[in-house]
């Protein structure tokens, strides 16, 4: 596998790919070089085969404490126009396999907005979600007045961009934000035992789902409703859908294709 500075790529359990942010001097602070190394990461995890579901993480102090306020510190608005400050983050968003962001301590600015583009979340105890770029002078910039909103609703969403607030783990559970929450001793190997149980799922129509439920939050209801039933069709020209009928019937367990 490639060998990078800033994240690490691992093998947890058969069908999962583990990436782990690899910057604890900075709490994993998100800078340019991250990012370009996690988007090859996670686009080379969506081609291998052997992968049906990623996993991210952090360390146990910290999922990412936001974009790297060092390096953006000598940066302008007409230099981040020009180039491709955080565009580059729907390279993110289009990796077609479920991402399961695995976060414990903190989750904040950037950092908070990654585990928001996760498709579910695992958190740990300590697990600390915030927007505080406000304390900077600057707003979010990858999600945060957005996905936080859909998330948790807009009266919450304005006093966490609004006012620093944290929110706890056991809050982001009541509000919906994430999962499940664990200790810090078992909150990634639950998050790895989610993923398996995923990658032992038919990957075609799990690649149809994911694409279907994130389309949810873009579209109306009756667009979304066409869109899915597209993804329903398209999954009945699957060998799994096959396979899937044919074992229900035959009372048996289905060996999955993965097409
Ligand atoms: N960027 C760059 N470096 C960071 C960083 C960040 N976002 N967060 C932490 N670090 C660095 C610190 O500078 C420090 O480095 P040095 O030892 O070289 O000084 C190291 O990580 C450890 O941090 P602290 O000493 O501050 O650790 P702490 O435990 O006292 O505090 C913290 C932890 C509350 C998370 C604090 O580090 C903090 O407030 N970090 C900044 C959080 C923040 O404002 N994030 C938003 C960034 S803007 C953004 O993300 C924009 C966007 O939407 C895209």
């Amino acid at each position: 596998m490639t060998a990078y500075e800033t994240i690490l790529v691992e093998s947890p359990a058969p069908g999962v790919g583990l990436v782990r942010f690899n910057r604890p001097s900075a709490l994993n602070a998100l800078n340019s070089q991250l990012a370009a190394e996690l988007f090859d990461a996670l686009e080379g995890l969506d081609a291998d085969e052997a992968v049906r579901c990623i996993v991210l993480t952090g360390s146990d102090k910290a999922f990412a404490a936001g974009a790297d306020i060092k390096e953006m510190q000598g940066t302008d608005a007409v230099t981040m126009v020009a180039g491709k400050d955080f565009t580059e983050w729907s390279r993110f968003t289009r990796i077609r396999k479920p991402i399961i962001g695995a976060v414990s301590g903190w989750a904040l600015g950037g950092g908070c907005e990654v585990a928001m583009m996760c498709d579910l979340l695992v958190a740990s105890e300590t697990a600390k979600f915030g927007q505080p770029e406000i304390g900077i002078g600057i707003i979010p910039g990858a999600g945060g007045t957005q996905r936080l909103t859909r998330a948790v609703g807009k009266a919450l969403a304005m006093e966490i961009c609004l006012t620093d607030r944290k929110l706890t783990a056991a809050e982001a559970l009541h509000y919906g934000l994430v999962n499940h929450v664990y200790p810090v001793e078992s909150y990634l190997q639950e998050a790895i035992a989610l993923a398996g149980k995923i990658a032992a799922m038919p990957g075609v129509a799990v690649k149809l789902i994911k694409d279907a439920v994130n389309k949810a939050e873009e579209l109306s209801l009756h667009d979304g409703l066409a869109y899915e039933k597209r993804n329903f069709y398209l999954s009945f020209a699957t060998a799994d859908k096959s396979e899937g009928m044919a074992a229900f019937v035959e009372k048996r367990k289905p060996e999955w294709k993965h097409r």
